[in-house]
């Protein structure tokens, strides 16, 4: 691609605001905590592993990324797992991310709230320090579990409140409509949280109109769905409601089947507040200038489509409008270079 326009992507200040953070666990990374801690792998080696990353769906994915997530137990291997991906976002200039973690998938293994809660806060606060990237938490429910598992988790997340900024919903989409979750997501709105949601990734255009409407969602995850549902685009634009979109997810999770196919340009056309992001970059293939590099590599997308991407980044993000408007600043002297 045009050297300019990559060097732009790479250089450009943006926020990532779609990041698993149990995604971004590299597979030496995988070997080197399950030797810290004991932990058998079903894995002869790191390239064994590696290789067995040829998903077919989104499912396919989920039950090696589980698999993967089992060498966690201390807080330090979940600040070590954050660190790593912190300093991977500061190489890619990023300035601010909102992190997801899946609690669940510690606490059913015996792992504290508080050890995978402190860890991540912890390599956040140091990200600052070291960077000046700002960071925050956004705890996500396993949509394949029960409401009341989603309960529990927020009662076990009551004390740490002042850690976290949101909540999301992730995990197996179909056959799990956000519905599921309008009670638990409304107690979270009572306690002044952020909601976002998974929806329209590989489920139907109709689980992003219920996550709107149901789990009143302030973002959408992935959200590339809504392109077969024009009302929904209409709204989407009307509200002005982000998409937080991942190209090389989609791809490897066979959403799209060629990165060419993807709808990411048309959203931006149609008006809609997308932006470009890594979900979990350790299986996709890709950290989020990876992400931007092959999305603008495969579609027609050019210099103003990046400004407007790294603009959407910040405004769709739960910063204080002053931080807000200081980052968009940031951006709009990036271009005005
Ligand atoms: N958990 C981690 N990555 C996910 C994705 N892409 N969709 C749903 N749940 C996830
Ligand atoms: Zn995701």
């Amino acid at each position: 691609m045009d050297a300019t326009l990559r060097n732009i992507l790479e250089k450009m200040p943006k926020a990532e605001l779609h990041i698993h953070i149990e995604g971004s666990l590299e597979p030496e990374l995988i070997f080197a905590l399950a030797r810290r801690n004991g932990v058998a792998l079903p894995y002869a080696s790191v390239d064994a592993l590696r290789s067995a990353y040829a998903f077919t769906d989104l499912q396919s994915f989920l039950d090696i990324y589980y698999a993967g997530a089992s060498v966690l137990l201390a807080e330090e291997d979940f600040y070590d797992m954050t660190m790593a991906y912190l300093q991977r976002a500061n190489n890619d200039n990023v300035r601010h991310v909102e992190l997801f973690f899946d609690p669940q998938t510690h606490t059913s293994r015996g792992v504290a709230f508080a050890t995978v809660v402190n860890g991540i806060h912890r390599a956040v606060q140091d990200a600052r320090e070291k960077w000046g990237m700002t960071g925050a938490l956004i705890m996500c429910f396993l949509r394949h579990l029960s409401e009341e598992e989603a309960f529990a988790t927020l009662e076990a997340a009551l004390p740490y409140r002042d850690k976290l900024i949101g909540v999301g919903l992730d995990s197996s989409e179909r056959g799990h409509p956000p519905e599921k979750f309008a009670r638990v997501f409304a107690r979270c709105k009572g306690l002044g949280l952020h909601l976002v949601a998974h929806a329209g990734e590989e489920g139907p255009p109709a689980y992003i109109t219920t996550a709107l409407d149901d789990l009143h969602a302030e973002r959408i995850d992935h959200g590339v769905a809504c392109m077969q549902d024009p009302a929904l685009v209409q709204r989407l634009v009307r509200q002005q409601t982000p998409l937080t979109v991942c190209p090389l997810s989609n791809l490897k999770l066979c959403v799209f089947k060629r990165l060419q196919d993807h709808n990411l340009l048309a959203l931006l056309e149609a008006g809609i507040v997308a932006t470009v992001n890594s979900d979990d970059p350790a299986y996709f293939g890709g950290y989020i200038n990876d992400n931007f590099i092959a999305a603008f590599e495969a579609l027609p997308l050019t210099r103003e489509h990046a400004r407007r991407l790294a603009r959407n980044s910040f405004s769709a993000a739960f910063l204080a409008p002053e931080d807000k408007a200081r980052r968009l600043r940031e951006v709009e002297a990036f271009f005005s270079q």
